[in-house]
């Protein structure tokens, strides 16, 4: 694997946007490890064990992302007293829209009844990171004064589920934050290393007779041990590289909020950062993997029993698909 060392956006005084509050939504089933073990050939040990996942959200037929994204919505909205006629653009992270177009975010913005210009991002599990980037750069402009950011994913419609390595990892949520012009967001550094290899999904749909290619079998694929390394490495360094960007040090932080894609991840994080487990705050266990939405739904899920308070300093840090990662020092 390259190694990075290509940040393609780092600022210093970057105090630009700040977030206002956060909503989520889950879908209402949930899958304990037990149930998997009725289809897979896996154990609860073993899951629980390899990843620190008990259960995690799947959406069912009724549910849509725009659904879920939506409900998400209205609640961070709700949380800062504000309507969807108060907001000037939706930005959307999903890693599998719910259609291939329209894009998510128009289709949260109709639910929402907003009237707003809508677009996606997709940075893979990253995606809540670059979203943020983006809407730095459109708040810090004056271009639009306020907006929502919001991570959709429903990877359970991606994943094959004979696939034990993959599909007991994934889990389907939606958290928003509705940003505006202000003094939040002190450091964010991105990069991205294209490479499909170790991780990957393919579209599906079309038949054209021009194209003779063989359908992919599986339609999401993930070289486990490849993104394990991956993960440790880059997100200890991209989290010193935003924590010295601000002259942070790590006692200085009161949460740090990383993606949630596997507990020991988390734990190699922790101790090459010697801070306490109450620092690194995890819903992986109930949740499992839920993409770009883990890092804005764990906020959120902070928020809401008062672990979050104003004026908190939080580092957040991402790896996914593409392969991206990112770190950012946020004060709430
Ligand atoms: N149940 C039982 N056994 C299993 C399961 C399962 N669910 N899955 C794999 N195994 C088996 C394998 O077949 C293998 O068996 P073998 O030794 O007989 O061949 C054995 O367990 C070990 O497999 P490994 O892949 O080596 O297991 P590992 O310890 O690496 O754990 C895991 C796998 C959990 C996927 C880990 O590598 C990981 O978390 N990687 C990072 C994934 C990640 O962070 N993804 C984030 C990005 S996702 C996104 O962007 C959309």
């Amino acid at each position: 694997m390259r190694k990075i060392n290509n940040p393609i956006h780092k600022r210093k005084e970057c105090e630009r946007m700040k977030i206002l509050s956060f909503g989520h939504a889950l879908p209402k089933r949930t899958v304990t490890n037990a149930e998997l073990t009725q289809f897979l050939d896996t154990t609860d040990e073993w899951i629980q064990s390899h990843t620190g996942i008990e259960s995690r959200y799947i959406m069912t037929g009724r549910e849509t992302l725009s659904g879920l994204g939506a409900k998400a919505c209205k609640l961070a909205l709700e949380h800062a007293g504000l309507k969807p006629e108060n907001i000037d653009y939706i930005l959307c992270s999903t890693t599998r829209g719910e259609m291939t177009f329209p894009s998510t975010a128009c289709l949260i913005q109709e639910k929402l009844g907003a009237t707003c210009p809508c677009l996606d991002v997709n940075a893979g599990c990253t995606g809540f990171l670059y979203a943020l980037d983006v809407a730095d750069a459109m708040l810090a402009s004056g271009k639009v004064k306020r907006m929502l950011v919001v991570c959709a994913e429903q990877v359970s419609r991606l994943t094959d589920w004979t696939d034990r390595g993959t599909c007991v990892l994934f889990g389907d949520a939606a958290g928003a934050a509705v940003c505006e012009a202000g003094e939040g967001l002190k450091s964010i550094h991105l990069a991205a290393e294209g490479d499909a290899k170790p991780l990957h999904a393919w579209p599906s749909g079309g038949n054209s007779p021009f194209d003779d290619r063989i359908p992919e079998e599986q339609p999401l694929y993930m070289n486990g041990q490849e993104i394990f390394k991956f993960a440790v490495t880059h997100s200890c360094h991209d989290i010193e590289t935003v924590m010295q960007d601000c002259g942070l040090t790590a006692d200085a932080v009161d949460y740090f909020v990383l993606h949630q894609a596997n507990r020991r991840i988390l734990d190699a994080a922790r101790s090459r950062l010697k801070q306490p487990a109450e620092k690194f705050p995890v819903n992986i266990t109930t949740h499992g993997n839920t993409s770009s939405a883990c890092i804005p739904v764990l906020l959120s899920e902070m928020a809401e029993d008062g672990r979050l308070q104003k004026g908190q300093t939080l580092v957040l840090s991402a790896f996914g698909a593409g392969l991206t990662t990112g770190a950012a020092v946020l004060q709430y």
